[in-house]
């Protein structure tokens, strides 16, 4: 029997760990998922800022969650690893990942040396000089890698490896078979994901650098109230217009200034890659993610990106152990999608 599998997803307020037993034969079963709250400047959008503090929040996951493996898939993401389109000549992958450091010091913010460079292939064609594979270059800065691999290291897990989390939000929610042009838009406190994946490959990686929070915070300073609060009128006021109490206008403006902000960033990213690929066309937005419960959230997307929106799946329909499925509500489930995608990507 192969070991049970974990995967991690530190986030900018929350970290969560979803255990997988790797059933040999079959579909993979959820076997339990915790989460922990982060104290807050311990990390920085899912960067590990104070490594002992990350640490001993990981101890706490495992201890309270009852995790069995110490073998630990780690999901990286943020603003300091970035994804592009990158267009190599056709080799076999591992000379292509070879000759990475080579081709793209351009388009990196850092020196080559002070990267993780990784090469992910989309698709082939016969170029002007000869046949070349499309892909995409992703690249993370190996100090912000090294801080998250250091704060599990230190909790005294094993991490086997470290992966994209937008490369496990595809593999949660838009696996192979899934058919069609589909982006994956994940809405986080502090970060959206948006993948375009053509039947479970990904296509276009893009992470912005906002989110759910920045509602709340937009309600906070300029309704002088409590960030507290402020997430409390979020949750109950949302975009909807018809059971609105006077008293509750404001804040409603508040929210969809802010969440238009957020929608627009969704649509250009969007609009970008249609445009960039004539004749391709968006069968549909699969979302998810915290930020993706405001309500009348999935409508006002459909809206400002003229495309049909649908709710994730939670945990893409996986089986779950008894243990996970007695304490797991929907929204539970929901928010431990990134941690299954991680784990599940030994699986696939
Ligand atoms: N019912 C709800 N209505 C509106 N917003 C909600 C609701 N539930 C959660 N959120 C928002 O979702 C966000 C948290 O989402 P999620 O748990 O996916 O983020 P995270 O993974 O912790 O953040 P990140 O990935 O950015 O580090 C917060 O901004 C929170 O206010
Ligand atoms: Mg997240």
């Amino acid at each position: 029997m192969s070991p049970n599998i974990v995967g991690i997803d530190i986030g900018s307020t929350t970290i969560r760990a979803l255990e997988l037993r790797n059933a040999d034969k079959g579909k993979p079963i959820v076997e339990r998922f915790f989460e922990v709250p982060l104290t807050e400047g311990s990390t920085r959008r899912g960067e590990v800022l104070e490594v002992g503090t990350v640490a001993s929040a990981i101890r706490r996951l495992w201890s309270q969650g009852g995790f069995k493996s110490k073998d630990v898939i780690l999901g990286m993401g943020g603003p300091r690893v970035l994804s592009r389109d990158l267009q190599m000549p056709r080799v076999p992958l591992a000379q292509i990942r070879e000759a990475l450091p080579f081709h793209v010091q351009e388009m990196l913010p850092v020196p080559v040396a002070e990267a993780i460079l990784d090469f992910y292939p989309v698709s082939e064609e016969n170029g002007d000089n000869g046949p070349v594979i499309n892909g995409l270059l992703v690249a993370a800065i190996k100090e912000a890698v090294s801080a998250n691999v250091a704060a599990v290291t230190q909790a005294g897990l094993r991490p086997v490896q470290v992966d994209l989390i937008p490369f496990a939000l595809v593999r949660a929610l838009a696996p192979r078979g899934s058919g069609g042009l589909t982006a994956v838009v994940s809405i986080g406190a502090n970060t959206t994901n948006v993948i375009i994946v053509l039947d479970g490959v990904p296509q276009f990686v893009r992470i912005i650098s906002t989110g759910g929070d920045d509602i709340t915070r937009a309600l906070a300073s300029r309704l002088n109230i409590t960030p507290a609060q402020a997430e409390a009128a979020k949750r109950e006021i949302g975009l909807g217009s018809s059971s609105i109490r006077p008293e509750q206008r404001p804040a409603m403006e508040i929210i969809y200034e802010a969440t238009r902000e957020l929608l627009t960033a969704i649509r250009n990213t969007l609009s970008y890659y249609v445009n960039s690929k004539p004749g391709s066309q968006l069968q549909s937005v699969v979302l998810s993610g915290g930020g993706s419960q405001l309500i009348g959230l999935g409508r006002a997307l459909g809206e400002v990106a003229e495309t049909t929106v649908v709710q994730a799946e939670p945990l893409g329909g996986a089986q779950l152990s008894r243990d996970a499925k007695s304490r797991a509500s929907r929204e539970q489930m929901d928010a431990m999608t990134t941690a299954f995608g991680l784990a599940v990507g030994t699986t696939v």
